[in-house]
């Protein structure tokens, strides 16, 4: 579906996104660990949630809705049965390596599969250190399909990462919670800390990074999750009220988790106006309104050290850049390269249908010049943050702009367009 975006002449008014999607992911795996009943209260409605639910449910988890909550009847340790099927990891890069690091530690074999673009997306990233715990897996070239088959024993590591990678050290945390002795993470850069918090970790900090201590006696128990809304789907929303005249927005308890609120941070310190309300905890996760006003932007020079923090929220941080003072440049970020497409190829591809001047890097890459083209079609690549950043840029441009294959939003905001309608003038 060819999506078209008319430009926005005034965002205002409330509103409220669905749940976090990292967060939402957890509550799923770790209720469904969990032995008895669990509640999760604003889950993530987006397709990627889905599919880790799906995934649970054939592993033998009861899921279902009531109302506006799920309740999880979760199997209990080692309790889950081998699924007729294939497990379906669909688009979702967060269900193939987390579940990855706990399929490892179940007696039965079990086969990964994904859609065309996880398929093409690493998994030994996630496999080199689960084997080193005593994990056994088969694959062709490192990618899905991949074939997990029952370990002799699952033993800690002492893993020291070399990528900040939230799915990575969460992978390694999901095989220790089998292990009776203690595994250690060793993370030079904080990437996000759901899972440490969801599972209470210890977590030892000193100046060569954060070491998140794991072990059997952290294996998850019933909770009562409450998921806040999900930060980076408001990133949409706040670049568009920031770059549009004479608007105002609040975006609703929204999960504020210092490790994922960097391109707030950014924002801030390129000049735009933006405040928390109603600030409040649960579960350890930090949550609250963002009101957000418009105003002038200036690029500034974005740290090594926040890429991790900012990683989801670099493609629309880019649309603001590219409205700012100053040329916009981003580097130290190939991770961008690993994600639903190659993110820094897909952004260059559209933003050098606008006429902009363009340079790629390996790890990066920079805009300048003027806007020359109009009546573009930019192409989602099926990614799902490709797709929402080039729709926002579209409400930018005076004459508009079309993003093609829009449908992927789902992945993480099925309700984009109705949010942007209500919003919007
Ligand atoms: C995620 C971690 C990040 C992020 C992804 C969600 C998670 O990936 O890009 O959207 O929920 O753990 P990496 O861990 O590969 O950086």
């Amino acid at each position: 579906m060819i999506q078209e975006f008319k430009k926005v002449n005034k965002v205002s008014g409330e509103l409220n996104l669905p749940g976090d999607k990292s967060i939402s992911h957890r509550a799923v795996m770790f209720a469904s660990m969990a032995k008895g009943k669990s509640v999760i209260k604003n889950l993530s409605n987006g397709q990627d949630v889905g599919t880790t639910v799906k995934c649970f449910q054939q592993l033998g988890t009861e899921i279902k809705k009531e109302g506006s909550e799920i309740i999880v009847i979760g199997k209990g340790f080692k309790n889950f049965s081998k699924p007729s099927k294939l497990l379906d990891c669909g688009n979702s890069g967060t269900t193939a390596r987390l579940i990855t690091g706990f399929l490892s530690a179940q007696d039965f074999e079990t086969t990964l599969i994904g859609d065309e673009s996880l398929s093409k997306r690493p998994m030994d990233r996630v496999t080199i250190p689960l084997t080193q715990m005593g994990a056994r897996f088969e694959s062709e070239n490192n990618r899905l399909p991949l074939k997990i088959s029952p370990a002799k024993e699952i033993h800690p590591i002492n893993y020291e990462m070399s990528v900040a990678s939230a799915q990575i050290k969460s992978a390694v945390i999901l095989a220790g919670l089998h292990c009776e002795s203690t595994t250690s993470v060793i993370e030079k850069l904080p990437s996000r800390n759901h899972t440490e918090k969801m599972l209470g970790l210890e977590v030892k900090k000193n100046k060569s990074g954060n070491t998140i201590l794991v072990s059997k006696i952290n294996y998850p128990v019933p909770a009562e999750y409450f998921v806040p809304s999900d930060v980076s789907s408001a990133a949409f929303f706040v670049v568009l009220a920031i770059l549009s005249k004479n608007s105002s927005l609040i975006i609703k308890n929204i999960g504020l988790n210092e490790t994922r609120k960097g391109y707030l941070e950014i924002l801030g310190q390129m000049g735009a106006k933006i405040n928390y309300e109603n600030i409040s905890v649960s579960g350890g996760e930090t949550y609250g309104n963002i009101v957000v006003e418009s105003g002038k932007l200036n690029n500034i020079e974005i740290p090594k050290e926040i890429i991790p923090n900012i990683i989801d929220e670099i493609p629309i941080l880019s649309v603001a850049g590219l409205f700012a003072e100053g040329d916009f440049i981003i580097k130290n970020a190939g991770e961008l390269r690993k994600k639903e497409s190659d993110r820094i190829s897909t952004l260059c591809y559209n933003y050098k249908l606008l006429g902009l001047q363009v340079d790629e890097f390996e790890d990066g890459f920079s805009i300048s010049g003027e806007i020359k083209n109009k009546s573009i079609v930019f192409n989602s690549f099926e990614d799902h943050r490709i797709a929402m950043t080039f729709a926002i840029l579209s409400m930018l441009l005076n004459g508009g702009g079309k993003v093609d294959n829009f449908d992927c939003v789902a992945i993480s905001n099925p309700d984009f367009l109705r949010q942007v309608q209500r919003i919007t003038v």
